[in-house]
């Protein structure tokens, strides 16, 4: 089976067996009937965050367990179960619609609802992990379902502990978030203001701040159908102070977010820009023109092309700037 409609960096390579999942039912055939016990099984989102560097012998399922439910109202927030196969992005735009606050930030961000927990999806001043109220997640041992509430789930920057010690072992199959009734807006990231300005918005609503951040969106990130693309393919770096200081000094125009009195977070896009990366094509892959920390696939390129760029840049960053690069994105 070509798995090229199943990721969004759009790379042809095969799985041996792609099974579509919409059922705890479908999730116990597959790990707890003895029909694939022979297979290595992977579970994918909307394989939004993932780099195939070569096929995958055994067995992909595809997770489409769908449904969105409101669970209990009050006058202040709303309690919302979402299959972990519903798009995320069709889901921000329910709760738009329904006036339902806190995931319109997170606007227009690719791939599935059970996907967003595994890595605290993040933009524009706002993590998952602030509407989070609980999942429900499949382990795969032993067919039984788990729920795991907020510190359960050890959320960090692009982290929770899906992605650390219990990786590979559960299927998130809903997702619980609590959003609010009266909206409390978070418009600190400059670029929403602007674009806010620029759009003329006299009055802040739930659709205003969606539709801005869908723009600027629109204006930096490739649209994965156009050209293939994970979004941000490595994860900002926090480095200490010292070493922050140093680089001003050498580099004045230097971006940074202050983390706390020790460390300081760099935008990875602006340190591979300064290294001139942003562009760069060699064949088939490259870095896109508009914001450097995205790795795209022209047309026809190999994820281990995409993966060697990808070696390419840390070692250039880390000679340039003495900083080590962290992929955000799961290599296969
Ligand atoms: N910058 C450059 N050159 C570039 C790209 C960025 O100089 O090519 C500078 C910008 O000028 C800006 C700063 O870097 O001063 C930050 O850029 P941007 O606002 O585009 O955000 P980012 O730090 O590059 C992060 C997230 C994105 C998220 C945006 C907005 C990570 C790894 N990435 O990117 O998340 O949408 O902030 O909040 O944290 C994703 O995870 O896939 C993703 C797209």
């Amino acid at each position: 089976v070509s798995l090229k409609p199943y990721n969004t960096f759009g790379l042809d390579e095969n799985a041996g067996f792609l099974a579509i999942v919409d059922s705890i039912e479908d999730l116990d055939e597959i790990f707890q009937t003895g029909r694939f016990r022979a297979q290595k099984k992977m579970i994918l989102g909307g394989g939004s965050n993932v780099l195939f560097t070569r096929g995958f012998t055994g067995l992909i399922a595809k997770n489409e367990i769908r449904g969105i439910q409101v669970l209990n109202e009050t006058e202040e927030d709303v309690l919302v179960s979402v299959g972990g196969g519903e798009n995320w992005h069709q889901f921000v735009l329910w709760c738009v619609e329904k006036g339902y606050g806190g995931v319109e930030n997170l606007s227009l961000i690719p791939g599935t609802v059970g996907a967003a927990p595994m890595q605290n999806i993040g933009a524009y001043g706002v993590e998952l992990k602030e509407v989070f109220h609980s999942l429900e997640a499949y382990e795969i041992k032993t067919g039984k379902t788990i729920s795991f509430f907020k510190e359960d789930c050890k959320f960090g920057y692009r982290f929770s502990i899906f992605k650390g010690e219990l990786r590979d072992e559960f299927v998130i199959t809903k997702v619980f978030f609590k959003l609010f009734k009266k909206p409390k807006f978070n418009i600190s990231y400059g670029a929403i203001k602007e674009t806010l300005e620029e759009m003329g918005v006299q009055e802040l609503t739930l659709k205003n701040v969606s539709q801005a951040v869908i723009n600027i969106r629109q204006s930096k990130l490739p649209d994965p159908m156009d050209i293939g693309n994970a979004g941000s393919f490595f994860k900002n770096p926090i480095i200490e102070k010292l070493h922050f200081e140093a680089l001003e000094a050498q580099f004045p125009d230097i971006k940074s977010y202050p983390i706390n009195a020790e460390s300081i977070k760099i935008p990875a896009g602006w340190l591979i820009e300064k290294a001139g990366w942003k562009g760069f094509k060699n064949g088939e892959v490259g870095v896109h023109d508009r914001q450097a920390l995205v790795l795209v696939n022209h047309g026809s390129g190999r994820g281990k092309d995409l993966y060697k760029l990808s070696k390419d840049i840390q070692k250039s960053i880390h000679n340039q700037f003495g900083i080590e690069l962290e992929r955000e994105v799961n290599v296969i």
